[in-house]
């Protein structure tokens, strides 16, 4: 998969077993805490890890991406959705572009997939570059509102209509 410009060359491509325990250590390092390794490895184990990438460079991991499913009701439809998180890249390679190449990399192909819609709890100066608006998630009945709750629509209308409902699995320790 195509990589962000820089001048070493990043491979972006889909996680593999192998690469666990690297992707571990980079979250730990780039949040500075262990949760969003264990919410990786709880997320896996539930089987909801839907699309996941790392970025290489070198040959080493310098940045990851998850996507997992969880449930989205519009109307009573259950619309296909993802949650994107986490999202990390180290620290020494931040601001080089491989975040970036990681989320359109995987809304590509998320969209392939036929998910139908994403939702982030993020920073608001960086996800609505690709699209996300905390205005449409606003419609949405979630545990979370604000600017940093944001959606994304993969197929347009996906998210249109009077009662939207988005319940987290889990694994993320929130009730909705
Ligand atoms: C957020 C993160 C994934 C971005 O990765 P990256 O490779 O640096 O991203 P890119 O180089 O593609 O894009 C850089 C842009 O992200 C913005 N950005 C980075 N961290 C940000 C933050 N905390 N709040 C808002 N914007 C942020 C930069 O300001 C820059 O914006 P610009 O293009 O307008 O100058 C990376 O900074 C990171 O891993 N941070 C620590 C973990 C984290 O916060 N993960 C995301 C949780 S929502």
């Amino acid at each position: 998969m195509a990589g962000p410009g820089s001048g070493h060359d990043v491979v972006i491509r889909e996680r593999e077993p192998a690469d666990d325990e690297a992707i571990r250590r980079l979250n730990d390092l780039a949040f500075g805490s262990p949760f969003e390794g264990k919410l990786i490895e709880e997320l896996r184990e539930a089987f909801i890890d839907a699309v996941e990438l790392v970025a290489v460079e070198d040959g080493a991991i310098v940045g990851h991406i998850l996507f997992s499913a969880l449930t989205t009701m519009v109307d009573d439809d259950a619309v296909p959705t993802l949650s994107l998180a986490p999202m990390c890249v180290h620290p020494d390679h931040q601001n080089a572009g491989i975040g970036s190449a990681l989320v359109e990399t995987g809304l590509d192909l998320a969209r392939r997939r036929e998910w139908q819609a994403v939702v982030v709890l993020g920073h608001p100066g960086f996800y609505p570059r690709f699209g996300f608006s905390a205005e449409l998630a606003s419609g949405l009945d979630a545990p979370f509102e604000g600017d940093s709750f944001m959606a994304l629509e993969l197929v347009p209308g996906a998210l249109d209509g009077d009662d939207g409902l988005i319940v987290y699995p889990t694994a993320f320790g929130l009730v909705s």
